[in-house]
């Protein structure tokens, strides 16, 4: 594989990338273990839409993030625990550790009925057994399916019946800040309603008090005492699941993207390499939850394909105090850090002294990911966490496109504020206008989509291929649509400028926004909803309700806790409102169809230019929400 050392490189790589692709990622494919070679590297048509990547390859992905670092690097640490208290100890697992576990854990799984291809649903907070969760269902060839802890119980069901899972994993509890949070409750809760579930394997880790069900729930503990370290590892197909993640849609319905095993496996290596430009022996610390994409592929499968060593923080930023991050870098003399704007802009807010307490000059690389980095968080990341001195990947993806797709490569390609600048080798972005027309010159604004194949793109959305094709590829017939704006500058550097659709981000978490109004609407006062995000100096976008309620309410306050409880309740307390605002009516048009634009404006506090709302059913209402606004 051809190393990229300067921007002239990176020309030169991306080119012969884009004209033969094929050639480009077989090269970088070289580098792993596989049992068996590919017949063929490529087989795709976006209008089905199929992709296929490795066709006839044989692997296992864990002999490549474990087996075969154990020649070199057997007593190297593997994972960095940091837990959520600080005065408890840290762990440093080395790979033959995490080779013993993670078999150990196969094992276990294994002698409670789980086969290759059953899915497991892996709810767990973030201990090392979530890493050797993961690991160990792709050693047996099982899908795993991991759902955020802080996801409801409602979630939970989701997921767990739209996957099929079979098996659940889960602690009696996780731990953030001061609080401990039980999570078998949530678990059983659930599962009054996820019928095809046979067995729930409880790891014991806050000690609270839970009640376990006779033959369906089972410690961990008890399970794993007499299981070997051994475990072979399963030959699984190049195009075979590796795992299901869910993802918010515009519809209601969470959508479970697909990823399979090589090309993931090809795609989020060669990224970590590349953009990070990870040098063995340095420490590597991404901010994000297991829950997500970017643990799935920045804690775990690429950083331990790349034989790093990868610190997994349980804790939050914020508790003991807003130095947290910042001693932790300190502590385990962290070279790359990685983590999401709407941490930069809660951290930037306080007061600087706690970025002084640390020592930070072990920092080579910072990262960003998850939402638009607005400038002024850019420069505070870069210039007191940084110290002026490492640059800023700013990294453009989604948990559709598995892997990093446009970012800065570490100390070779240029950084620019708040810009993801260049399409990495191999992703071939381009801007299309709203009539679905390619825009080629640059100093351009429009939809981002990607018009050729990438190893690591989901296959589909599990048991629904239609929604995929509908949702990604029927925007513009022939190219993945993102769903994102972006901007390509004068100089070609891409901004992304953030959803085009129904999905909003909030604290770095997707959600859609149809998915919170039917959650509000469980609440029997509740007559109708429709929720906008808004700009939220520290969150991104914060969620803005309008409710209509059949009655108008006797105390406001009191019913708008109300509804942030339901929430909380049906999807989780990442999705609460941040304002509601009571109302009579929506601006409708004649077909029914909520003008969201207008609620958009008016959240976002732009009060004149609300456009044409003469096709509006009642006019009259935009007056009244105008001057209801919170
Ligand atoms: C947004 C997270 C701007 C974008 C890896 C995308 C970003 C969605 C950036 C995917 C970035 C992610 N700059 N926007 N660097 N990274 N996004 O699936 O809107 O949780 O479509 O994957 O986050 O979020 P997801």
């Amino acid at each position: 594989m051809k190393k990229i050392t300067s921007q002239s490189d990176y020309q030169q790589v991306y080119n012969e990338s884009v004209e033969q692709p094929e050639k480009f990622w077989a090269e970088v494919a070289e580098d792993f273990v596989w049992r068996k070679k590919w017949d063929k590297v490529l087989e795709w048509d976006f209008h089905k839409p199929e992709v296929k990547w490795f066709v006839g390859g044989k692997l296992n992905i864990t002999e490549n993030c474990i087996d075969r670092h154990l020649k070199d690097k057997a007593n190297q640490t593997a994972i960095i625990w940091e837990p959520n208290d600080p005065t408890k100890t840290s762990l440093h697992i080395t790979y033959q550790q995490l080779h013993d576990e993670v078999c150990k854990v196969a094992n276990m799984l294994k002698n409670n009925g789980v086969n290759q291809g059953d899915r497991v649903c892996i709810y767990l907070p973030m201990i090392p057994e979530a890493a050797y969760a993961i690991l160990a269902c792709a050693r047996i060839g099982a899908v795993h399916s991991v759902v955020f802890a802080g996801f409801s119980s409602g979630s939970l069901v989701d997921r767990i019946n739209d996957a099929g899972c079979k098996v659940v994993l889960t602690s009696d509890g996780s731990l953030r800040g001061e609080k401990k949070i039980d999570l078998k409750p949530i678990v059983d809760e659930a599962l009054q309603n996820c019928p095809g579930v046979v067995k729930t394997i409880v790891f014991k880790y806050t000690n609270s008090k839970i009640s376990m069900q006779a033959a369906r729930d089972v410690w961990w503990h008890d399970e794993i005492k007499n299981t070997k370290p051994v475990c072979e590892p399963e030959v699984m197909d190049a195009e075979d699941m590796l795992f299901i993640l869910y993802t918010s849609g515009s519809t209601g319905k969470p959508k479970g993207m697909v990823h399979t095993c090589g090309g993931y496996m090809v795609y989020s290596t060669y990224t970590f390499q590349t953009v990070f430009q990870y040098q063995q022996g340095q420490v590597y610390w991404c901010t994000a939850d297991i829950g997500w994409i970017t643990g799935h592929s920045y804690i775990v499968y690429g950083p331990l394909a790349a034989g790093a060593t990868t610190v997994m923080f349980e804790g939050i930023p914020s508790w003991p105090d807003m130095g947290r991050f910042w001693q932790v870098i300190e502590k385990h003399k962290v070279n790359i850090f990685y983590t999401a704007p709407t941490a930069i802009r809660s951290l930037e807010k306080a007061p600087l002294s706690f970025v002084h307490q640390a020592d930070l000059h072990s920092l080579k690389v910072l990262g960003s990911v998850g939402e638009p980095i607005n400038e002024e968080a850019w420069h505070w990341y870069h210039e007191h966490i940084g110290r002026s001195q490492c640059p800023i990947v700013d990294t453009w993806w989604q948990t559709e496109t598995g892997g990093i797709m446009i970012s800065p490569i570490a100390h070779v390609t240029k950084v620019k504020a708040a810009f993801a600048t260049f399409p990495l080798p191999g992703v071939q972005p381009a801007v299309m206008d709203e009539k679905g027309a390619e825009l080629f010159l640059n100093g351009v604004e429009g939809r981002l989509t990607i018009k050729f194949p990438w190893p690591s793109m989901a296959r589909t959305i599990y048991g629904d291929h239609q929604r995929f094709k509908e949702t990604y590829f029927s925007t513009f017939p022939g190219k993945y649509f993102t769903g994102d704006g972006c901007k390509r500058d004068e100089e070609g550097f891409y901004r992304i400028t953030g959803r085009v659709d129904d999905i909003i981000i909030v604290s770095g978490h997707n959600m859609g926004t149809a998915e919170i109004e039917s959650a509000i609407d469980e609440h029997t006062a509740v007559c109708e909803t429709a929720v906008v995000g808004y700009p939220h100096n520290i969150k991104g976008q914060g969620v803005y309700a309008y409710v209509i309620c059949y009655e108008a309410p006797q105390d406001e306050e009191k019913l708008r806790t109300e509804i942030r409880e339901m929430v909380s309740k049906v999807i989780g307390p990442i999705a609460k409102p941040d304002k509601i605002q009571f109302v009579s009516g929506l601006p409708k048009t004649r077909s029914g169809k909520i003008m969201r634009r207008i609620l958009r404006k008016i959240a976002e506090g732009e009060m004149n230019n609300l456009g044409d709302t003469s096709t509006l059913t009642d006019p009259a209402i935009v007056d009244e929400i105008k001057n209801g606004a919170l």
